[in-house]
Parts: C-alpha cells; structure tokens; sequence
C-alpha cells in the first residue's frame, strides 16, 4: 500500500495514484509520453502549444487508446483558436486543464463548468493568488532554475510564499528529479512535484537519442537564462548557438525571428488573420514590444530544430539545472516506480514506528 503521506489532494482532486506530474514541454510531450505516465499513476500532460487544432486532436484520441487514466493538455492560453481547444477538451474528456500563460477568468469558467480541473503554471505569488482568486483548483509554481520560460526566484525560495497565499493545491516545480525532492516539496506543504527535464530525459520522450546524450553530458552550470530567443526569460542549455545568441542584439535577431514566425505559421497552417489577431492580442495582454511579438514564434522553432529534427547546433534545448543530476535514460514507469520507492523509505526513516526509532 502506498504510503499515506503520498496520498496527498492531488492525487484526490485528479485520480492519480501517486503526485507526480510530467509537464506539458512543447515537441516533447506526446501521447506516448503521456500515457506512460499516466499507466504509470502519474498525472502525464501533452503540449499542445506547439500543435494546431488537428495534431491536438490526434494526439488526445491516440493518448486516449493508450491509457484509461486521466491526463491533461497544456494551452496557450493566447492561441486564437482557444475556445475552440477548449470545446475540443470538453468533447474528449480531458480531465486535466493546464496553462503555459496565465489564462482569463472567462477560459476557466467554461472548462471548469464542463468538468475540467483547471491548473494555471505561476512564476510569482501575485500570479497565484490570481488565478486561485478565477476559480483555478490548484497552481503548478516554478522556480527559476527550471527549464523553458521561467522566473529567478529558486523553488525554495518561491514555492513556501506561494503555499502560504492560497489555499487550493500546490504543485511544486523547477528541480525535481528524485523521492528526496518529493518529499522535501511535501514538507514544504506542496500537493505533489511536477518534473519537465527529468521526463524529457526517459525512454519514453521522442527527442532523438543524440538529443539526450547531449543532456547527459551537462553540468549543472551548463544552461543559461536568455530573453535572446523570444523575449521572455528562457533558460536553455549552454551551446555555442545560445552564447551566440545571446549576444546578439534584437536588430540583427529579428530577420532571424521574422523568417521563424512564418515558418510557425506555416507549420500550423495559421491564417494570416489569426496571426495578426494573436499579434494584437499578445502586444496588449503582455505589454510587448512589435519585436517581441514577432520573436514569440521563435522559441517554438528553435526547440523544434534540436527537439524533433535532432539539429541542436542550429536550436536551442530548453533545460533546467537539474541536468547536471541526472545521468541515465530510465522509462517514465521505472522513473516514478524510482521516485516513489525513495520517497516511501525517506517517510518511513523520518517518522519510525514506536519502538523503531534509533
Ligand atoms: C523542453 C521543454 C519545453 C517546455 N515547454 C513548455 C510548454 O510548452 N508549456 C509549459 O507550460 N511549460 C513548458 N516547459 C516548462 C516545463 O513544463 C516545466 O515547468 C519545467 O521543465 C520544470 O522544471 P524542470 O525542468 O527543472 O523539471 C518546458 C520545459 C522544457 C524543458
């Protein structure tokens, strides 16, 4: 039997055996990811940032086929077609809701009328106490040394002042790898650890193998944080590419960026005035500069280029620093077999039956 003490409101509020999310990491988390996390009684969540409606689609029935065990689609909250996604959730019964960009009130509201469970990711307490203020059921927070966009507050530092601000769930990310970080985000009063580069790296993730083998070899102080890339703070692993990048200054990163915009829109067939619609509304919503509206589309590209054509010396490879803990390729099932073992005999040490302590 699973150790109480992981059974936390997580585990009640989704259905899963155990609190361990595998996050929605764009070209990374498909279906097969996914369903073997949720095979595996973690709560698995495909990304569906870089998917258009279609892919979307296909990527839901086929995690469908695969697991009767809830899972979750992570949104841009800003892609012009939400709603329409959101209907499509509803429609195939996607338990789980999670939000790449803070959503609106009105987003919310209508998947969680349908049913969904509602999971915004949060950088700061103020985002948090926001979106628990929507209706949202629960908060995935992010320190700074986790991979893909990300704040510079430390999880240590950013996880305890989002517990103490709101009452719903708190799912705590940035760093994890292991049953020690499990049961040091329980002890923080978090509901459970989500996990993006940990995952990325099991055999189960579809970066090609040569990918990988180049996470392997990292260190810990292998990545930086750049808003180089889309003008957001990103952190990446350290290559020749990135150092190049991020000294290059927006003149000479827009053409570049210009030229991946319309590579992304071709990709997911985006009509032109959709684009122009998502230009208007990310220049407003997020106070962004034209530049930086137009490198928004860049990040996607760039991962793709590392992340599904296997080319990282033209792309970038977003990873946290917990690269520089991490050493094999386990399956996503041994993963969390690993981290729950762990984190039962770390619980039992902790708190030994009467007569046991010593
Ligand atoms: C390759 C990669 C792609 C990512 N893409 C997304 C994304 O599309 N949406 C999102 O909400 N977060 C994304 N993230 C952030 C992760 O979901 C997660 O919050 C983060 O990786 C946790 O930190 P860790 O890498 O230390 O585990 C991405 C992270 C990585 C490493």
């Amino acid at each position: 039997m699973t150790h109480p003490a992981l059974r936390t409101r997580l585990c009640e509020l989704v259905g899963i055996d155990y609190p361990v999310v595998q996050t929605g990491m764009g070209w990374v988390a498909s279906a097969k990811l996914v369903s073997a996390t949720a095979n595996a009684g973690g709560l698995g969540i495909v990304a569906a940032g870089t998917m258009d409606y279609a892919q979307l689609e296909s990527a839901i029935l086929e995690t469908r086929e695969r697991t009767d065990r809830p899972f979750g689609v992570n949104l841009r909250s800003d892609a012009p077609d939400i709603f329409e996604r959101a209907d499509l959730m509803i429609r195939h019964g996607v338990a789980v809701a999670s939000f790449a960009l803070a959503p609106n009130e009105r987003l919310i509201k209508k998947l969680k009328d349908a049913g969904l469970i509602c999971i915004p990711s949060v950088g700061a307490r103020r985002h948090a106490e926001k979106v628990a203020g929507w209706g949202a059921d629960a908060v995935l927070v992010q320190g700074g040394e986790a991979g893909g966009h990300t704040g510079e507050v430390a999880t240590t530092i950013l996880l305890p002042q989002v517990i103490d601000a709101v009452d719903i769930p708190v799912i705590a990310a940035g760093g994890f790898f292991d049953g020690r970080g499990l049961v040091a985000a329980l002890a923080y009063g978090a509901a459970g650890v989500a996990m993006g580069t940990r995952f990325l790296l099991t055999s189960d993730s579809p970066v090609p193998e040569a990918v990988k083998r180049i996470y392997l070899g990292k260190q810990a102080t292998d990545t930086l944080r750049t808003t180089q890339i889309d003008g957001h703070p990103h952190r990446v692993l350290a290559t020749d590419f990135t150092h190049r990048m991020a000294r290059t200054n927006v003149l000479t990163s827009l053409p570049r960026a210009i030229a991946n915009a319309l590579r992304f829109k071709r990709l997911l067939g985006t009509p032109w005035i959709d684009l122009i619609r998502e230009a208007l509304s990310m220049r407003r919503s997020q106070e962004l500069s034209w530049s930086q509206v137009v490198m928004a589309a860049n990040a996607p590209m760039l991962l793709k280029a590392s992340m599904v054509d296997g080319r990282p010396e033209g792309g970038v490879m977003s990873g946290g620093q917990v690269i520089g803990v991490i050493d094999e390729i386990p399956s996503a099932k041994d993963l969390i077999d690993r981290i729950v073992r762990e984190a039962e005999s770390i619980l039992e040490r902790l708190a030994p039956g009467p007569g046991e302590a010593g």
